[in-house]
This record gives C-alpha cells, structure tokens and sequence, in this order.
C-alpha cells in the first residue's frame, strides 16, 4: 500500500469538528485539488460556493435538517451543476446552448468529481470531512441564499475541518460484489447482499451498544419506501434545467 491508498482506505465521515478555521493555504491547496479532476470536455461544469459566514453556516444548517455539523467545520463547500457559465461562453458566440439530461448528468459528474478531490486533499491534511446530500431537502431556499443563478444547482455540500471525534470505519461491500471481471455476476447477487447484512448487523449492534438491530438491506427496504426528494424535478427545471 502506497501512502495514497492508505489514505483512501482510512476515510471515515467526520460529523464532530473542533472549532477552528482552515487557513488561507488549506483551502487553496483543497480548491486547488478541486479543480484538477477530470471533467467531461473539459467543459468544467461546476462551481463551489466556501461558506464561513457564521449567519449563513447557521442557516445553511437548519436547511441541511438540522445537521449541526454543517454550522460548526472550518469551512462549508457547496459544490453546485453549473451549466450558467457555459451558456455564458456560448453566448458570446451568438450560438444556440442546447442543453438536456445529458448535460445535466455531466455537470453533476463534473461537480462530484471535483468534490472527491477536494475530500481527498482535505483528508490528506489532516482534516476531516462529510457530504451533505441534506443540501437538497430545501434546495429553492438555498439557492437563494447562496445567491445561485439559473441553470446552477446545489448538488451536495461537504463539512471540512479539523475533526473532533475519531469513528471507526464503515464497512463496504465485499470486493466481488462490486468488482465484476468481464461481465456482471448477477447470480452472487443475492448472497452478496446477505453476507453483507451480516457484517453490517454486527457494525450497527456494536456501534449502539447492542441498540441497533438492523442490517444493510434493511436500512435500504425503508429507504426506497416513499419516493425521496420528489420536489427535485419541479426544482431543477424551475432554475433552467431541461431533462430531455
Ligand atoms: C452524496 C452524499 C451525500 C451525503 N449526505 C450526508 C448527509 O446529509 N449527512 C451525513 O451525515 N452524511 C452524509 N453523507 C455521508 C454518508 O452517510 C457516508 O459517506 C456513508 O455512510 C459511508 O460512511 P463513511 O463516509 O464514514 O465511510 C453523504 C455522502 C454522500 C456521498
């Protein structure tokens, strides 16, 4: 193991962080990092809003669902889609931007890819992170606070800074069931799904002290029950996007 692979393989979210701001040079190296990801065309389809305005961490918070870590890390990223500055460049061609699901999957690849590099850099520094999907419970609101123009949305946001709690891993799927040689085993499926019920019944009993008796599959049995996040259609379509 190199000390890159060592890296990525010590991950583990951070949701309690010490209360002390990234330096200037911290974030230059992380955005730094950020931007030197693969992006589809090099079309750059992103943009990341750094919030450190305690006011706004506050707000930004309560819209996340009450996820207090989000007011209290070092620094707030908002990694947002961003096809406005595209449509920008196009214009000053006096050409048509055509854009549909295909470049909305794009931009947001683009700002996931960009995210992924950024949580690396941090973690390689010491820091530590967590993504916030929660960014898109209310995602109207935030975007109005983050000033977004049309055709940029919030994808995800990500706590950083210097953590304040040590969590043991997450276990993951067995290696077979997500790295298929030539073609996908559907046949191992199954089982691949319970053997990983067992490891994680264990994780959760463990971690709660006995509290928790559930498992993987479980936890997505109650997850995909009711449609999440319906009103993203309405939204993205709203702030420009086209997903034809
Ligand atoms: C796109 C995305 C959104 C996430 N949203 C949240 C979130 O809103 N709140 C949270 O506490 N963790 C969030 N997470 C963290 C995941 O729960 C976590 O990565 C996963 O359970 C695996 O745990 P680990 O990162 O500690 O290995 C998110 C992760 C991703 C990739």
């Amino acid at each position: 193991m190199n000390s890159v692979i060592e890296l990525l393989h010590n991950h583990r979210s951070i949701r309690k962080f010490k209360d002390a701001p990234l330096s200037g040079e911290q974030v230059d190296s992380i955005i730094g990092s950020a931007q030197m990801a693969s992006t589809s065309s090099n079309v750059q389809a992103y943009s990341i809003i750094g919030v450190t305005d305690p006011d706004k961490k506050k707000r930004l918070a309560e819209l996340t669902g009450n996820q207090a870590y989000v007011e209290h890390c070092g620094l707030f990223l908002v990694f947002c889609a961003d096809l406005y500055r595209n449509q920008v460049a196009v214009s000053m061609h006096e050409q048509p931007f055509h854009q549909n699901t295909e470049s909305f999957l794009v931009a947001s690849l683009d700002a996931a890819l960009a995210a992924q590099n950024a949580a690396v850099a941090a973690e390689s520094l010491g820091l530590g992170i967590c993504y916030i999907g929660g960014i898109r419970n209310k995602p109207q609101e935030v975007s109005e606070l983050l000033e977004l123009p049309q055709l940029v949305y919030p994808v995800f946001g990500m706590c950083i800074g210097v953590p304040d709690q040590a969590p043991s891993s997450r276990p993951r799927l067995a290696r077979p069931a997500v790295y298929h040689p030539n073609a996908y085993n559907a046949g191992r499926t199954r089982s691949d799904i319970e053997a990983y019920d067992e490891v994680t019944r264990e994780y959760y009993k463990e971690r709660t002290q006995g509290k928790v008796l559930t498992t993987w599959s479980k936890g997505l049995a109650d997850k995909y029950r009711e449609p999440v996040r319906a009103h993203i259609r309405p939204f993205l379509e709203a702030r420009g996007f086209r997903l034809e």
